[in-house]
């Protein structure tokens, strides 16, 4: 049975921070992050926003007939708001899905909404008329003047997993591996992540290795056998960085192949930040949107999150996937620049730990889905 991957919708803010600024106000060589990191614009998240806005917005955009036969939902984040109620039950809600249906948030890092993938998978090949909705939903928050804000973001996207999908079939051979290790952690008293930046970026490159490796192993398949691969985006030089690992300096057309679909799948990471479980979806959405890719080609994608776990899968492309993809170039064009002065301002708004009522003005937010506030420590949402 064909299983896979039959819409992608995603969303982010309708603000964004021009990094050039953001260079210039941290006093750092603006190529630094444009070149170094490889991050020109980031998404900035108004108070309004939190990771149920989002992932019901990147949700919202699939036909509603589709929606109403969604048997479980499964939200993959690392930026709960809640340390026990799933994020789902409240993105259930707001999409106004069939009581009937099956909610569940699921964590590790930025790797879980992978995971999400193959649980959806297996229901499926448990029931083959089930409509699973996999939605990975995140807001990278490092801190303000810290070494990892150039590389925050915020967002979701929202993929649907049915048999005989539209727009991509699942390979057979995965390999996943786990290994406790402290890269990137978020105790539960803070809102913004610890991060040992320079060890996770090569715990990321090993664990690439180590799972593509064991995948060649097992299938025998080599390079040759895919159009390109696409990488977890937490800066898309890191993709670059884990490319370069398997292809050092060869130079021959498989070679320039595997760099075209990087640079495709990164136009859209470079201008939103890091989505944590959603940045290797959005690379995905950003290379089938960008890249010379075509219906039968072969993808080979690496899922990684800190803590740490990897995942390495394939994915074959079918024939119209362009027409249930999101197209994501007009909303990022048309969203609103804020000076860093707004953004930090907006950044120290955010409700993130606080205990007390509050509402916040939603009357700025274009969005459709907003968080209005905090009323007896409850979250209180609106659809406008
Ligand atoms: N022009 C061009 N490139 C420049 C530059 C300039 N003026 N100044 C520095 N650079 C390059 C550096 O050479 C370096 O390149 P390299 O990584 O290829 O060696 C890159 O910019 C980053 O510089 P560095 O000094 O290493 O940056 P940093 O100490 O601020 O740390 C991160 C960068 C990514 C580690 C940090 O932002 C971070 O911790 N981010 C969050 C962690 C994360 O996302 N981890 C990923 C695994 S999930």
């Amino acid at each position: 049975m064909k299983i896979g991957i039959d819409r992608v919708g995603f969303a982010t803010t309708s603000l964004f921070l021009d990094l050039k600024d953001l260079a210039v106000a941290r006093g750092v060589d603006p190529n630094k992050y444009l070149i170094g990191i490889g991050q020109s614009e980031q998404a900035v998240i108004p108070p309004t926003q939190d990771i149920v806005t989002l992932a019901t917005q990147a949700a919202a955009k699939f036909p509603k007939a589709e929606l109403a036969q969604v048997s479980t939902l499964i939200v993959a984040t690392e930026s709960g708001i809640d340390n026990s109620k799933a994020s789902a039950v409240y993105v259930k809600h707001l999409l106004g899905l069939d009581d009937f249906v099956r909610t569940v948030e699921l964590k590790e890092a930025c790797y879980s909404a992978t995971a999400g993938l193959q649980f959806a998978k297996g229901l499926i090949v448990l029931n083959p008329n089930e409509r699973i909705l996999v939605i990975g939903s995140d807001i990278a928050r490092y801190g303000l003047e810290t070494g990892g804000e150039v590389t925050q973001g915020g967002g979701a996207v929202a993929m649907m997993v049915t048999a005989n999908p539209r727009v991509m079939v699942f390979g057979d051979t995965n390999v996943a591996m786990t290994k406790d290790i402290m890269d990137f952690w978020r105790p539960l008293y803070r809102t913004e992540a610890l991060v040992d930046g320079k060890f996770s970026t090569q715990v990321y490159i090993d664990f690439f290795q180590a799972c593509w490796q064991r995948y060649r192993q097992l299938t025998g398949r080599t390079l040759a056998d895919f159009e390109g691969f696409l990488f977890h985006l937490p800066f898309t030089k890191m993709g670059r960085k884990a490319l370069a690992s398997e292809l050092g300096d060869r130079e021959d057309e498989v070679a320039s192949r595997y760099w075209n679909i990087l640079a495709a799948s990164q136009i859209y990471s470079r201008r939103v930040g890091n989505l944590y479980t959603g940045s290797l979806y959005l690379g995905l959405l950003s290379a089938l949107n960008n890249g010379q890719l075509e219906a039968g080609n072969q993808l080979g994608l690496f899922s990684y999150g800190s803590g740490a776990e990897g995942e390495f899968y394939t994915g074959t492309l079918v024939a119209g996937f362009e027409n249930f993809i999101d197209h994501p170039d007009k909303f990022l064009d048309q969203r609103r620049q804020v000076s860093v002065a707004e953004y930090e301002q907006l950044f120290n708004q955010q409700l993130g730990m606080k205990s007390e009522d509050i509402t916040f003005d939603v009357s700025n937010d274009p969005a459709e889905f907003v968080l209005a506030g905090q009323t007896d420590h409850k979250r209180v949402y609106q659809r406008k």
